[in-house]
């Protein structure tokens, strides 16, 4: 019997991988709607905005406005992609006190999402994440296509691991190893998670699942048993990058809560008040969300 973790720690990132990919806007004070109810469900982590360029993701064009909204002194760590110098400039005038650097382990998906090879979006970040950690601003890291990508197939995890381990050299506390286009199954993410575990310590590394073959909590399952505790995901399952074709959303909140829940493992979230800021975004886009948790009321 494997033994699983007492409580892991759930990155809410529905504001953000949630809604970039959404083509009708929401307006920005029923963005901040969303995310006061999704932090009264008891999140702690929510990924809010991006600070990228604004015609490459226009969803997320209000990001400023958006931090304004939001208190920035409470319990809850709020927190931005940030691509570039440029980017950071802007994240900081916010008062934000947390952002996410994002790079890749596919070369041509770095280039098609940040028009930049992964070196050249390494050589940003550098002075990027020096600068952020002197302001008292922590970082994360994100490095997509970890397991498959749209344009090269299969990735090689020596690859995966080789990257991730720059971001830590430079500087971040976490890495966040995506599958973008949700088509890795338990036994890639074991061959890759384990070559991982073997190079950093579990603590410091999240699994981001999107969804699109239904395996998102079978690979969740698979990564909590190699001792993973943090693991990403959006309300009600919105998500997908509009750089990515076919990528659908992340895997649900609410079906994580609920598998959690029922393996007695703590989350500290309220899987009832979360269904609440699940429906006020469902509502704002017109359509129903893909969580299967969701649907049983
Ligand atoms: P670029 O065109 O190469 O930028 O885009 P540039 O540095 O050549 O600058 C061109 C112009 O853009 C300049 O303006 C800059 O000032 C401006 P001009 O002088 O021409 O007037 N500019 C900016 N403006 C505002 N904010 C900025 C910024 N940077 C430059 N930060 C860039 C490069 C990175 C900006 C662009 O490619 C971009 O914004 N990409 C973002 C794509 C994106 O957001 N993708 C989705 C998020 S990643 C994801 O979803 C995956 C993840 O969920 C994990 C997973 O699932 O795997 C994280
Ligand atoms: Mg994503």
């Amino acid at each position: 019997m494997v033994e699983l973790p007492k409580r892991v720690r759930i990155i809410e990132v529905g504001p953000r991988d949630g809604l970039q990919n959404e083509q009708r806007t929401v307006p920005t004070d029923k963005k901040a709607e969303f995310i006061r109810l999704l932090a009264d469900s008891g999140l702690k982590d929510i990924e809010v905005a991006s600070f990228v360029h604004p015609k490459w993701v226009p969803q997320l064009a209000d990001a400023a406005e958006l931090l304004r909204e939001l208190d920035l002194t409470s319990s809850v760590r709020y927190s931005a992609l940030v691509p570039n110098m440029k980017g950071l400039e802007r994240a900081m005038q916010t008062g934000i006190r947390r952002i996410a650097v994002f790079t890749a382990a596919s070369e041509t998906f770095n280039r098609k999402n940040i028009n930049m090879n992964i070196q050249e979006s390494l050589d940003v970040f550098m002075p990027l994440i020096g600068r952020a950690l002197a302001e008292g601003i922590s970082v994360r890291g994100y490095v997509s296509t970890c397991f498959v990508c749209p344009y090269e197939g299969s990735i090689p995890k020596e690859k995966v691991a080789e990257v991730a381990g720059a971001l830590f050299d430079l500087g971040v506390d976490e890495v966040s190893i995506g599958d973008t286009i949700g088509a890795a199954t338990p036994k890639d993410v074991e061959e890759t998670v384990r070559f991982l575990l073997e190079r950093f310590p579990a603590s410091k590394l999240a699994m981001h699942f999107h969804d699109t073959y239904g395996m998102a909590v079978a690979n969740v399952y698979q990564s909590l048993q190699m001792g993973i505790t943090v693991f990403d995901s959006s309300a009600g399952g919105l998500g997908g990058c509009p750089y990515a074709p076919g990528a659908s959303g992340n895997v649900a909140t609410e079906d994580l809560v609920y598998l959690f829940d029922r393996l007695h493992i703590e989350t500290g979230v309220s899987l009832e008040s979360l269904r609440i800021a699940s429906h006020l975004i469902a509502r704002e886009l017109g359509r129903e969300l893909p969580s299967r948790v969701l649907k049983v009321s």
